[in-house]
């Protein structure tokens, strides 16, 4: 797969229009203005972007509103002065599609009383050509659609939206090449995400990802090590590892896998904890296992999506494991890390499971025991093999089915939890809670939510506490230290005790 870097795409394209990057990073004209002012027409544009769906997508935001800022829009702090706005859609469950597809009907009030505004669809949805076809139809409101594989393309997008009279529609099916060095905007904090495989090759027969994400692709070691560093020497502290199926990592390289990705990632300084996000069970080698047991900055916590615990719905949801293969990997992670914390994510409802298919869910979540799980009702999506299948079981039925699912996890996750009742664990602060004043959000290793009373000065930085009382989805503890914001890698005495 050939790599190219954005800044040379983007200065050929904006050096051919006259722009230079100013001392600010922006692309301005001769005159001074910025690309976006000269666009909108405004003094100072301001973009909203929002985003459904999984972290991937979340990191993709991320890009859109690096670029954003580099071409001089400010981001509105809500979308009633906006002038720019950008949907980063999800597919993967048809829930997730209505969701962004009505959001797409309410804005037509937006453009019927600003008619300059500008507005543009583009992530999972709009790789689906039913989508785009919808929009061309129904939402001639929407200036702009694009997809996955060219957002990196969003100032030659931009333009286009502005000058073309009709609806611009550019959406590729395939990554022809992976992109290097896009400018991110990252979330505050300490915590950031490092994409290191894109796309999908599992096919999973309900999965619409493999089409809206393309063919896996894996970035460069190298690449990945260098943003990394760089990270580190920005005072960021957490990585998450991105990619559909981390554990394919590699496949596309030769014999460097994910394994050899976390050691090499392990030994940058400053990094703390390193955390990846998703993990496929058929790919979860034991050479892995025993690499994350070996690398204390690789966080305990192992997210291993079963999906079914019957045989025959795997099979037919060509998941590649059995149920006995996959309580094998659990057994192997409990062996060398007994305090991991386990979660999944599991579908009630597939086409043709029977009460005793999902009965043998119940009882691989029992146990399993899991730490928490996302339960889904299965959503058929166009064009997958699934969707295609015959399908006599009812929709109360599955409806019925996730909701004794749910009821038996909860009750897991509320027993887990109160099992750390007087532990104390490592944790990691955010900041003040949003629903709550004056308590602050904490993780713990684990990816545990812990909730701490407000301490000043603690936002992000890593401590300990002390849990004090449990719930089915939340710890409450106390802090009894914080350690400093430079303090060295894990392992290091925790200091300036709070006298709790
Ligand atoms: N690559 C990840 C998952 C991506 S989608 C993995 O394989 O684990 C996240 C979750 O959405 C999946 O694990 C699955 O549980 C659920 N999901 C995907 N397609 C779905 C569908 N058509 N209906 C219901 N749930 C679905
Ligand atoms: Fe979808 Fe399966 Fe790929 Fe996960 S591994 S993204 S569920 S096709
Ligand atoms: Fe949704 Fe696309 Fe992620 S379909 S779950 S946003 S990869």
């Amino acid at each position: 797969m050939p790599v190219v870097r954005y800044d040379g795409r983007t200065e050929a394209f904006m050096g051919a229009r006259g722009y230079g990057r100013g001392l600010d990073g922006v692309w301005r004209d001769a005159a001074g203005r910025s690309f976006a002012q000269a666009l909108s027409g405004r003094p100072s544009p301001s973009a909203w972007v929002r985003t459904w769906g999984c972290q991937m997508n979340e990191a993709d935001s991320e890009a859109l509103r690096g670029q954003l800022q580099g071409l001089g829009y400010a981001e509105a702090a809500d979308e009633t002065g906006a002038d720019l706005f950008l949907l980063n859609t999800c597919a993967v469950r048809g829930s997730a599609a209505e969701h962004a597809l009505g959001e797409v009907g309410r804005l037509k009030q937006v453009k019927t009383e600003r008619p300059e505004v500008v507005l543009g669809v583009c992530g999972c949805l709009t790789q689906m050509s039913e989508t785009v076809e919808y929009l061309r139809r129904h939402a001639p409101h929407v200036d702009l659609i694009f997809g996955t594989h060219n957002l990196h393309d969003l100032p030659a997008l931009l333009h286009r939206a502005h000058v073309e009279e009709a609806q611009t529609v550019d959406v590729w099916d395939q990554a022809p090449e992976t992109v290097e060095h896009l400018p991110l905007r990252r979330a505050a904090g300490v915590r950031a995400w490092v994409n290191i495989i894109y796309g999908c090759d599992k096919y999973c027969t309900y999965c619409i990802v493999p089409t809206t994400r393309g063919r896996e692709r894996s970035r460069r070691p190298g690449d990945i090590l260098a943003e990394v560093e760089a990270l580190a020497a920005q005072g960021y502290r957490e990585i998450t590892l991105l990619g559909q199926n981390v554990n394919s990592y590699g496949h596309d390289l030769g014999t460097y896998d994910f394994a050899d990705l976390l050691r090499d990632l392990a030994a940058v300084p400053g990094i703390r904890w390193i955390r990846y996000t998703t993990s496929h069970p058929r790919d979860f080698t034991p050479r892995m296992v025993e690499m994350i047991a070996a690398t204390p900055k690789v966080c305990e916590h192992f997210h291993l999506p079963v999906q079914s615990g019957s045989d025959r719905v795997l099979r037919w949801m060509n998941r590649g494991y059995t149920r006995a293969s996959y309580l094998q990997l659990v057994a192997e992670v409990r062996r060398l890390l007994p305090h991991a914390t386990v979660t999944t994510d599991l579908i009630v409802g597939f086409p043709r499971e029977t009460e005793a298919d999902f009965r043998e869910t119940l009882a691989l979540v029992e146990e399993v025991g899991y730490d928490n799980a996302f339960t889904f009702q299965y959503s058929p999506r166009a064009g997958t093999p699934a969707a295609r299948w015959e399908d006599p079981v009812p929709p109360e039925v599955k409806k019925e089915r996730l909701d004794r699912l749910n009821a038996l996890q909860y009750a897991l996750s509320r027993r887990r939890n109160e099992a750390l009742v007087g532990q104390t664990l490592e944790v990691l602060v955010e900041g003040e809670s949003r629903k709550d004043p004056g308590v602050f959000t904490a993780r713990s290793r684990g990816n545990r939510l812990v909730l701490v009373p407000g301490a000043p000065g603690a936002e992000w930085r890593f401590a300990h506490a002390r849990i004090t009382s449990a719930q089915t989805w939340t710890l409450r503890g106390v802090l009894v230290d914080i350690e400093h914001a430079d303090a060295s890698p894990r392992g290091s005495e925790p200091v300036a005790p709070l006298g709790a």
